[in-house]
């Protein structure tokens, strides 16, 4: 019966604050006294809906989930990070990791790294007293193409790019097509299609043409089919199974189940594995001896070292391979781990293009602000404007606080945001403005660099070379 009444009351306010907000214009004073109440209300009736969804739900979700395929977390405050490091075995960066980065590349730390954005590694240490002798390093990341790209997918590439310039490092970009051919089910048709528009997306974050190779699978495998396959002879089919959930037998499936899975999904692993090692790569790139020169020092001799940032949802391929590096007589990659930016509905699960809505890259300033109203938010109490004054708001719950985090450049003006929201000082639909705001101007960043890319860009970045 409650539920019903909610429901109903939840109808009527979407559809007023619709048309209030089409009748009102985004100046008007009375915008934030008319609909400010109403956005509050709305927030507490879809907090109360989703703790009786909690409530409804199976205990078998009490734990995080993290795979590659899927990232769900138990509570609203979102996935415990500390405990997932546990779990992988991989170590959390700490302030002496992050002067080692800031002293050893020369440039102030990105905004991601000193937030704890970016809060696991493997390895890390070992790359950097490398890099201090003089041997040089390539940064490895990817993209599987099933959708075109939202916020969520800025931050690997934005870090990638950040870690290119501090380093002067060459970026190896994998399109993984063949991976959403057999996850996904994509034909390969929309698999190319995705790729070429992705592409232009990942240019558009910044990378040096120079030093940046970008190829999508279907096209380079015959170079790395040499390394899949030494790779592939090191797996078996049962730790390829345990590490990515790939039904192999239908006697293994959970019960009633049994249908068992496609093998591409135990080929594919190798593939993604494959350009953590330099000689997995065409030889081309890193010219004779592999020794691509970094900034300022002597060409290094040695093959470059690997260092793969990624969600840490994309950890177990790495985890993998590095087991397998001493038996291929290749160093093990170095990984860096960041967070998941959450979906608008809550810290439960990443902003994802399948489920819920994200926020596209192609977004107008006027539907992200509508999209971000939509955000799930910690604000305490019924929804009053008194309520709140009294009783603040939970920024572990908040949504538009962790995009702020994300995409606010101002590390004072963000202290300030969250300390008067936490008071209650600042409203909710405030703060979502800002975080709106914050995320427009990234966007119209991107949107201008998006529209001065070329196809003669796309040529050259897909082109085998030398990444000098
Ligand atoms: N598997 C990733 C995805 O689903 C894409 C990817 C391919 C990737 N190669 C990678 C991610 C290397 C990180 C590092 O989107």
């Amino acid at each position: 019966m409650f539920g019903d009444a909610a429901e109903h009351e939840r109808g009527l306010l979407s559809r007023c604050i619709e048309v209030l907000e089409s009748s009102l214009s985004s100046n008007d004073e009375r915008t934030y006294d008319t609909l400010l109440p109403l956005y509050g209300r709305l927030d507490v009736l879809r907090g109360q809906e989703e703790v009786k969804r909690k409530a409804n739900e199976q205990p078998a979700s009490q734990h995080d989930c993290v795979t590659h395929e899927h990232v769900r977390a138990a509570g609203p405050t979102g996935v415990d990070y500390d405990r997932l490091v546990r779990d992988f075995g991989s170590n959390l960066l700490d302030p002496s990791d992050l002067a080692r980065i800031e002293a050893e590349s020369g440039e102030p730390l990105h905004l991601f790294l000193r937030r704890g954005l970016y809060f696991s590694h493997r390895d890390l240490g070992s790359l950097l007293d490398a890099h201090a002798r003089g041997e040089s390093f390539y940064i490895f990341t990817g993209r599987g193409p099933s959708a075109s790209m939202h916020l969520g997918h800025l931050v690997p590439f934005q870090f990638a790019a950040y870690l290119q310039r501090a380093f002067a490092a060459p970026v190896v970009i994998q399109i993984s097509d063949d991976e959403k051919f057999f996850f996904k089910g994509l034909s390969l048709a929309d698999a190319a299609a995705y790729a070429a528009d992705n592409i232009i997306d990942i240019i558009a974050c910044g990378f040096d043409p120079q030093r940046t190779f970008i190829f999508s699978d279907t096209q380079a495998i015959a170079s790395l089919y040499p390394m899949v396959m030494q790779i592939q002879r090191k797996l078996t089919c049962g730790q390829l199974s345990k590490a990515f959930g790939v039904k192999v037998c239908s006697a293994c499936a959970p019960e009633g189940d049994e249908a068992t899975d496609c093998v591409g999904k135990l080929m594919y692993p190798a593939v993604q594995m494959a350009p953590a090692f330099a000689s997995g790569l065409p030889p081309e790139l890193f010219g004779a001896g592999g020794g691509a020169g970094q900034k300022g020092r002597k060409l290094a001799t040695k093959a470059p070292r690997c260092l793969v940032p990624m969600g840490i949802d994309q950890d177990p391929y790495f985890r993998v391979v590095r087991d397998a590096a001493k038996g291929l007589g290749q160093p093990k990659p170095a990984v860096i781990h960041n967070k998941f930016l959450p979906a608008l509905a809550g810290l439960h699960t990443k902003m994802s293009a399948s489920a819920g809505e994200a926020i596209r890259l192609t977004d107008t300033p006027k539907q992200v602000r509508k999209k971000m109203r939509s955000a799930f938010s910690g604000a305490r109490g019924d929804g009053s404007l008194s309520d709140h004054r009294r009783l603040g708001a939970d920024l572990e719950t908040d949504v538009a606080i962790k995009y702020l985090q994300y995409f606010l450049p101002d590390d004072a003006e963000l202290a300030a945001t969250e300390a008067a929201y936490a008071a209650g000082t600042l409203t909710s639909g405030e703060v979502k403005d800002k975080a709106a705001a914050a995320v427009s101007d990234v966007l119209a960043r991107h949107q201008q660099a998006r529209a001065l890319v070329t196809a003669g860009d796309v040529a050259l970045f897909t082109t085998v070379r030398p990444l000098i």
